[in-house]
């Protein structure tokens, strides 16, 4: 299965749907959805947040319900964040024939990853996932949950095999975070890398030594 990690170019304009589940790691979204707003490289962001992932941001994040979702999160309102239903499978997103450079669900709950693993398909998230496999796009799926049982793995080592990353919501030490935010970003850079959309300012170990 091929990953494509080359690096987007300034005049790609990439199109990426961003999923959030109900797992634990609210201010991870957030910290991903400030970084999209303000790449410039993407052009627009198709936006799908399951009724769970509201219950947990209500608990993590302090956030409302549905209505101005993005504009609480971002502290204004989003010229190219646009929120798809969650039920909504006719969305443009649920259909291969609609263009999306690459998808991230983040968090990822285990729930989700049992649905994509098995080709469900039974919301928005999951048929956009499930779009994700079968056209061979990037999916990157930011799993959180500890300790993990044995359906867990396996249905991690189902997506792998379908062509999906699995990108375990874990953070780094030897970049020697301050704020729980630093950890946040650091983890949003890498997974944006992933994509092929590497950070200004983004860690890279060793940097130091060779600059
Ligand atoms: C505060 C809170 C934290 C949760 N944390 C996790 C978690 O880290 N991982 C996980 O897989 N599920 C977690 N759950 C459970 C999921 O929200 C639940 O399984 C839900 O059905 C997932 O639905 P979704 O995948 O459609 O968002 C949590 C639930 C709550 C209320």
């Amino acid at each position: 299965m091929s990953i494509h990690t080359e690096p987007a170019t300034a005049t790609d304009r990439l199109k990426i749907t961003l999923a959030i589940t109900g797992a634990s790691g609210s201010l991870f979204a957030v910290e991903m959805l400030r970084a999209l707003e303000q790449d410039a490289r993407v052009r627009h962001v198709y936006l799908v947040v399951s009724p769970s992932a509201l219950r947990v941001l209500a608990e993590e994040a302090s956030l409302p319900g549905r209505n101005q979702f993005v504009e609480h999160l971002l502290g204004a309102p989003s010229s190219k964040i646009v929120q798809l239903g969650h039920e909504d499978i006719g969305a443009p997103i649920a259909s291969g024939s609609s263009p999306v450079d690459a998808m991230i669900v983040l968090p990822c709950s285990m729930g989700t990853l049992a649905g994509i693993a098995h080709g469900i398909a039974g919301n928005l998230i999951e048929r956009a996932a499930d779009v994700c496999l079968k056209e061979r796009r990037r999916l990157v799926l930011c799993v959180r949950e500890t300790p993990f049982n044995l359906i867990h793995i396996r249905n991690m080592a189902a997506v792998t095999e379908a062509g999906a990353t699995v990108y375990p919501v874990i953070p780094t030490f030897y970049n020697h975070p301050q704020t729980i935010a630093d950890i946040a970003r650091n983890y949003v850079h890498r997974v944006l890398q992933h994509i092929g959309l590497p950070q200004p300012g983004a860690y890279a170990w060793g940097a130091e030594k060779t600059s």
